[in-house]
């Protein structure tokens, strides 16, 4: 009954409203609304003094000046969180959380302490839209950072899924910020996400941060970074994958000078044909700047076309930047000309240029592959 009377008066309203994105932004909100109140009868945890509570708000919201966004959002602050209680976060609970180490459009990744080994961990934590392909995706990444194990690959410990009622998630965030005192964004997830939580190795920090704070850069210390960078990609080359996003920010320090990859957000199998390995065709996904050609150079179907020898490319260019200080127009320019085949010479030693020149070869067949790279006397 009241969920038809929340229902009736918000129709009544949509209908005349001019704005046609407030009207979309409303619909999902009262969507999720809906959705909560409904999860609150469910499990009967409302009163009915909550739900004329409830009710009485959701007038004000149609009668108040105030936008009817901003009512229901306060709207929703007033729900009852019984429910809240009910739920038990295994993050929450096995873990103090830090700091946040990095944000982007699949969640976080948080500096955590476990509480029984007392020990320091990185826990990335990705929203899943309840759909199939979204959970393989993410799946895909906790695999594959399982199957590796690889001084040069951020160690992985343990994962584990978690399914929180309409808007813990926010709420939680919201209060574990507010503890850390942090300001960050908070993604609004839709009521029904769920999220797959990966326990790892906590490194340090990343290699575009070192590259952006340090203006020295010694060859053969250099040299001995990158050797370390291939080592590892040619560990997951051997293992039949290929990596697709190789660059400085997937790249971290476990300690001074020990480097280890991270981020198999994009890790796929290679395809193979008896002794060779064939092109695979993917969907365009990956960081722009240090694709190869052939992984940027998407169809119209948003389609390209990569091998081991994609990763390869971006690791000439991730040479090129451990060698030389560039500014970031110097990067792009310096960047886009390997992928139209015009090598740079602004490298003060020559044998610089002519190895990155063998990485970032167009025709991707006559790249040196990773255990090549390893043979050649530049890296020994
Ligand atoms: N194990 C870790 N230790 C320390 N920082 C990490 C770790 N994993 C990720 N980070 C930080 O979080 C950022 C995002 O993590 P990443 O796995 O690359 O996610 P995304 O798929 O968004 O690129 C990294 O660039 C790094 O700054
Ligand atoms: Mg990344």
């Amino acid at each position: 009954m009241l969920l038809f009377q929340i229902m009736g008066l918000m129709c009544s309203k949509g209908s005349d409203d001019k704005d046609a994105s407030t009207t979309e932004t409303l619909t999902v909100r009262y969507q999720e609304l809906l959705a909560t109140v409904e999860r609150l009868e469910e499990v009967q945890k409302v009163t009915e003094k909550e739900k004329e509570n409830l009710m009485h708000l959701l007038q004000l919201a149609m009668a108040g000046n105030q936008s009817i966004a901003q009512q229901l959002e306060h709207v929703q602050d007033q729900l009852p969180r019984n429910h809240d209680l009910e739920f038990v976060s295994e993050f929450r609970t096995k873990f103090e959380p830090l700091d946040v180490l990095g944000q982007g459009g699949y969640g976080w990744v948080l500096k955590v302490k476990n509480n029984l080994d007392d020990w320091e961990y990185a826990v990335k934590r990705i929203a899943l839209h309840k759909s199939k392909v979204d959970l393989k995706e993410a799946l895909n990444e906790a695999r594959a950072m399982a199957s590796f194990v690889h001084p040069g690959i951020v160690v992985y410990n343990y994962s584990w899924i978690e399914e929180p009622p309409s808007y813990w998630q926010i709420r939680s965030d919201e209060k574990m910020l507010n503890n850390l005192n942090l300001r960050c964004h908070i993604p609004l997830y839709r009521h029904d996400y769920s999220f797959l939580y990966i326990q790892m190795e906590l490194c340090q920090f990343t290699l575009s941060k070192w590259l952006d704070e340090n203006k020295h850069r010694d060859l053969k210390r250099m040299k001995s970074w990158f050797r370390q960078i291939v080592s590892a990609v040619e560990y997951i080359h051997g293992k039949g994958k290929i990596h697709r996003d190789l660059k400085p920010c997937n790249i971290l320090f476990a300690s001074k000078d020990h480097l280890k990859i991270c981020d198999m957000g994009i890790v796929i199998e290679q395809q193979v044909d008896g002794e060779f390995e064939k092109t695979m065709t993917v969907n365009g996904t990956g960081t722009e700047e240090y694709m190869s050609p052939e992984q940027r150079a998407l169809t119209s179907l948003n389609i390209s076309h990569v091998t081991s020898a994609s990763d390869v490319f971006s690791l000439g260019l991730i040479l090129a930047e451990l060698c030389v200080v560039m500014t970031y127009h110097e990067k792009v320019r310096i960047f886009d000309n390997y992928r139209r085949g015009k090598p740079s010479f602004v490298f003060e030693n020559a044998n610089t240029v002519e190895f990155i020149g063998k990485l970032t070869v167009l025709e991707k067949r006559d790249r040196l592959t990773c255990k090549k790279m390893l043979d050649e006397m530049y890296l020994s």
